[in-house]
C-alpha cells in the first residue's frame, strides 16, 4: 500500500534520508522509533507529500506521490488523516472549531453533521468538555489529544501519527495505544506511528522499523524486534528499560 522505493533526501545540503526501502501493508499498524534528529518526521511527510524525494520514489496504492497533479494530491490528503508532532493547533479558534476543520476542507457535511461528527471525535479522546475552551487554555497534552481527534474526525484510510504520546502522562498514553489499536482494528486503517514511546512500539504494531542516521536499519516484528543482534537496535532498546511484549 505505502511503498518506499529507494527512496533518498538531501535537506540543507545535507542527506537525511539514504536509501530507504519500505513496504507498509494494508491494514498494518507500523512503528518507526529512532534517535532524535534521525529522519523519522522528515520521513513521515514524504507520505503525504509535504516532501518530495530527491531521488527514489514514494508509492501509495499506486500513485507516485510526487507526480500527483494539485488536485489529485488533495484528494489523496482528504484521505489521510495526520497528527503532527507539534499538535498544529489553530489558536484563533476552539478546540470543537479545530476538529471540525478537516471536514469543512474537506466535505460537503451539514454544520450540523460537521458538529457532530467533532464532538464524537473529541468525546472518544475525553475532551468533549473542553470544546469551547481555545488551545491556549488547555495542557500541551490535551492539545496532542485534540490533534489526534482532528486526525480521524475524516474516518481516514491512512493515519499518520507523530508522537502520539509524547507529552501524555503513562495512563493517557495507553489510552492513546488502545485508541491507535482499536483504529485499527475496527476500521482496517493503515497506520504508520513515528514514537520514542519504546511501549507503543512494541505493544501495538503489527511491524517496527528503526532508523538511524537516515538509514532503517531493522524491520521485524515487535518480538524480533526485542530478539535482533543488530547491536545499534540491542542498544537503544536496552536505553528505553525492560519490556515484556
Ligand atoms: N525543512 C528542513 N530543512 C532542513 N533540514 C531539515 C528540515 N526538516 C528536517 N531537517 C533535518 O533533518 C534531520 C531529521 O529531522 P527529523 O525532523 O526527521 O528528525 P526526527 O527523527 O523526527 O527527530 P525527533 O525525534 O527529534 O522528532 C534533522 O537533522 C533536521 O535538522
Ligand atoms: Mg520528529
Amino acid at each position: 500500500m505505502i511503498k518506499f522505493e529507494n527512496v533518498n533526501k538531501n535537506l540543507g545540503g545535507k542527506r537525511i534520508l539514504k536509501d530507504i526501502n519500505l513496504h507498509i501493508k494494508k491494514g498494518e499498524l507500523f512503528a518507526l522509533v529512532g534517535p532524535s534528529g534521525t529522519g523519522k518526521s522528515v520521513l513521515l511527510r514524504h507520505i503525504i507529500g509535504l516532501h518530495n524525494p530527491t531521488s527514489g520514489k514514494v508509492i501509495v496504492d499506486n500513485m507516485d506521490i510526487a507526480k500527483l497533479s494539485k488536485f489529485k494530491l488533495e484528494k489523496y490528503r482528504a484521505n489521510c488523516g495526520v497528527l503532527f508532532q507539534s499538535g498544529a493547533l489553530l489558536n484563533w479558534m476552539t478546540v470543537e472549531d479545530n476538529v471540525a476543520l478537516p471536514l469543512i476542507e474537506k466535505t460537503k457535511l451539514s454544520a450540523k453533521e460537521i458538529t457532530e461528527k467533532s464532538d464524537e471525535a473529541l468525546d472518544m479522546l475525553g475532551l468533549l468538555d473542553d470544546r469551547y475552551k481555545m488551545p491556549s487554555e488547555i495542557s500541551g497534552g490535551m492539545k496532542k489529544r485534540v490533534g489526534l481527534a482532528r486526525a480521524i474526525v475524516t474516518n481516514p484510510d491512512i493515519i499518520l501519527y507523530d508522537e502520539p504520546t509524547s507529552g501524555l502522562d503513562p495512563i493517557m498514553s495507553r489510552k492513546i495505544d488502545e485508541l491507535i489499536l482499536s483504529l485499527k482494528e475496527k476500521l482496517n486503517i493503515t497506520s504508520v506511528v513515528v514514537t520514542h514511546d519504546m511501549q507503543t512500539a512494541l505493544t501495538i504494531s503489527d511491524r517496527v522499523a528503526m532508523i538511524n542516521q537516515g538509514e532503517i536499519i531493522e524491520v521485524s516484528t515487535p518480538k524480533d524486534f526485542l530478539n535482533t543482534n543488530n547491536k545499534t537496535v540491542q542498544a537503544f532498546t536496552k536505553a528505553y528499560g525492560q519490556f515484556s511484549i
